[in-house]
């Protein structure tokens, strides 16, 4: 029996930190930078900061801004052949997960022969990645700026899949996510606290992802409805800036497990944001694990804000976790599925989809097509 706990990237966290973007390239002896970002980040002043930040230090930038919400398999292709088309030596994804996720799998490219479908995989593979990639988030999160995986879609088959790669620097400055509208706050602070509780949880949970991930909870049940309901809040935004950042520790080696699968399911079908997708889901998660992983819940419980007398039942558990969870998205107005026109025989039509998610494999509990279709009726019916 053994845990591991892995995390590739350095990471330099701080208000104001994207000032050393160009410092750390040059640093890596990087002669020309492709940034790879989409056209919401392009139209801020964050591009043109990067842009001067590695031009100062010497280094050549060119920038790939095709980037799209739920990367789709061909953008990856398009980026990878830029890039050699430009000669790159050095990969700088900036944005919320979907550039991130972009500039990882175009590193694959950038080792491998093929084309990115050979790579993108149900069950993803591993590929030792030579080309230095940078990660800048502008969300609070995804925490894929420092987690190993790159998650794409395959529009053609509705599915979200995956590879592992090699990161470099994590360059983490919550001054990025003032802002950041607020439906995104709301939506990518869930996706963090999923991948808080979701990463204590699986199957392959270790004792590092129990102090990411409860720390995470915590900064969030503290922060996520401050920095939605003031985007200047330094202090907010800077905790949760954290939290997403302890999140993506957590879950990068114990990986998610049926709440992302249930989420991924509904990005496939409705393509709603992941974040929005992970918040509607992780309560019925919670409420389906917490019998089988009592004590793990009553950590989370302490963590997300509850007083606890410490003799609850797991199934007790479940329910007040998630009743708080309920709270923290009326809180930040997350609208039910139903409210969004999504049908309930839709939803209930992704049992399929839910079973056969890999990630549903590392749920504590056997995600059989009775147990997924219990999730998604809890999902649809229990917030209204
Ligand atoms: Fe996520």
């Amino acid at each position: 029996m053994y845990h591991q706990f892995s995390h590739s990237a350095s990471v330099v966290f701080g208000w104001g930190a994207f000032s050393v973007l160009g410092e750390k390239v040059s640093e890596l002896d990087c002669k020309k930078a492709m940034i790879v970002t989409d056209k919401g980040v392009e139209s801020t002043d964050t591009l043109a900061k990067a842009v001067k930040s590695l031009q100062d230090a010497g280094v050549n930038v060119v920038v790939f801004n095709e980037v799209l919400s739920d990367p789709p398999i061909d953008i990856v292709d398009k980026g990878g052949a830029f890039a050699k088309s430009e000669g790159v030596d050095c990969l700088i994804g900036i944005g919320g997960g979907s550039s991130m996720d972009t500039a990882k799998a175009i590193s694959v490219l950038l080792t491998m022969p093929g084309t990115a479908k050979d790579y993108i995989l149900s069950k993803p593979i591993y590929i030792n990645t030579k080309t230095p990639v940078i990660l800048v988030p502008t969300t609070a999160g995804t925490g894929s700026e420092v987690t190993k995986v790159a998650i794409i879609s395959r529009p053609e088959i509705n599915a979200k899949w995956s590879v592992f790669v090699n990161t470099t620097y994590a360059i983490v400055d919550p001054e990025l996510t003032v802002s950041l509208p607020k439906a995104a706050t709301a939506n990518t602070g869930l996706d963090a606290l999923s991948h808080a509780i979701e990463g204590m949880t699986t199957i392959m949970w270790g004792p590092h992802s129990d102090v990411f991930g409860e720390s995470a909870i915590r900064k969030i049940s503290k922060n996520l409805v401050t920095a939605y309901n003031e985007p200047d809040n330094k202090q907010a935004r800077t905790e949760m800036m954290l939290a997403a950042n302890f999140a993506g520790f957590a879950f990068n080696d114990p990986i998610t497990h049926v709440g992302h699968a249930a989420a991924d399911a509904l990005s496939g079908h409705f393509h709603t944001p992941h974040g929005y997708n992970c918040g509607v889901c992780l309560p019925a998660a919670v409420k389906v694990i917490a019998p089988a992983v009592p004590e793990k819940m009553h950590v989370i419980g302490c963590a997300i804000g509850l007083e606890l007398r410490g003799s609850e039942s797991g199934e007790e558990l479940g329910r007040l976790v998630s009743g708080k969870i309920y709270d923290i998205m009326r809180a930040v107005h997350i609208k039910p599925l139903k409210e969004m026109g999504f049908r309930r025989e839709d939803v209930l039509s992704f049992v399929p989809d839910v079973v056969s998610s890999h990630l549903s494999s590392y749920c504590p509990v056997k995600i059989t097509p009775e147990v997924a279709h219990g999730i998604l009726e809890d999902i649809y019916d229990s917030y209204q």
